[in-house]
């Protein structure tokens, strides 16, 4: 072939494990709503920042340090960071990985959360506890979308890796994973049942 593809963008996406997933996210679906109920500051950021919905990134975004429930879940992240870290090719020899920041997010009708990155990390990702039927997925942009200054448009029946947007379906128990920088969004959430999720970034040192 005289053409191949370089510098590839990944996205990880699996069960968080393999059995046990509907009790852990009633579970887990109950303490993020008790967290919303407690969290005045988190509730009142919230009104400015994620209109509709409640989350506490600016509140209480140590949730694992605080939380036997999000201890558990740190750990069972990491392992997923690992394996996708490892096959990213980082050399991560001699050096260690750490969760440095887990928060919660509750969508109603209407919230959205715009186009954004996760600054201060290098693997970011989020993990669906309620996922309503007809719920908003993740969606991720090309991240070489700004150096496409004079490309014409693409068909619209391009291959799927060459589409400027991918969008992954939610999936309560699922767990997504990117490197930090790479741009994303989920779309106003449009079903009258909440969307619940845990986001969270890792950092090395
Ligand atoms: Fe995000």
């Amino acid at each position: 072939m005289p053409i191949r593809a370089w510098f590839p963008t990944f996205i990880y996406n699996e069960p968080l494990q393999k059995s046990g997933l509907t009790q852990l996210n009633l579970e887990l679906a109950e303490e993020c709503r008790r967290l919303r109920d407690f969290d005045v500051a988190g509730r009142r950021w919230s009104k400015k920042n994620y209109p509709g919905g409640y989350t506490s990134y600016a509140s209480m975004n140590e949730l694992h340090r605080f939380s036997s429930t999000f201890a558990e879940l740190e750990k069972k992240f990491t392992r997923h960071v690992q394996v996708f870290a490892r096959s990213l090719e980082m050399d991560l020899r001699g050096r260690s990985i750490r969760l440095t920041d887990l928060w919660v997010n509750i969508m109603p009708p209407t919230t959205a959360h715009s186009l954004h990155l996760h600054p201060l990390s290098f693997i970011s990702g989020t993990y669906y506890v309620a996922t309503p039927a007809g719920c908003s997925g993740l969606k991720f942009e090309d991240p070489r979308l700004d150096r496409f200054m004079a490309a014409p448009p693409k068909r619209t029946s391009t291959r799927e890796e060459n589409q400027a947007h991918i969008t992954y379906p939610a999936e309560a128990g699922q767990l997504i994973l990117f490197e930090s920088w790479l741009r994303h969004e989920v779309a106003a959430h449009r079903v009258p049942e909440e969307r619940i999720s845990v986001s969270f970034n890792f950092n090395w040192s």
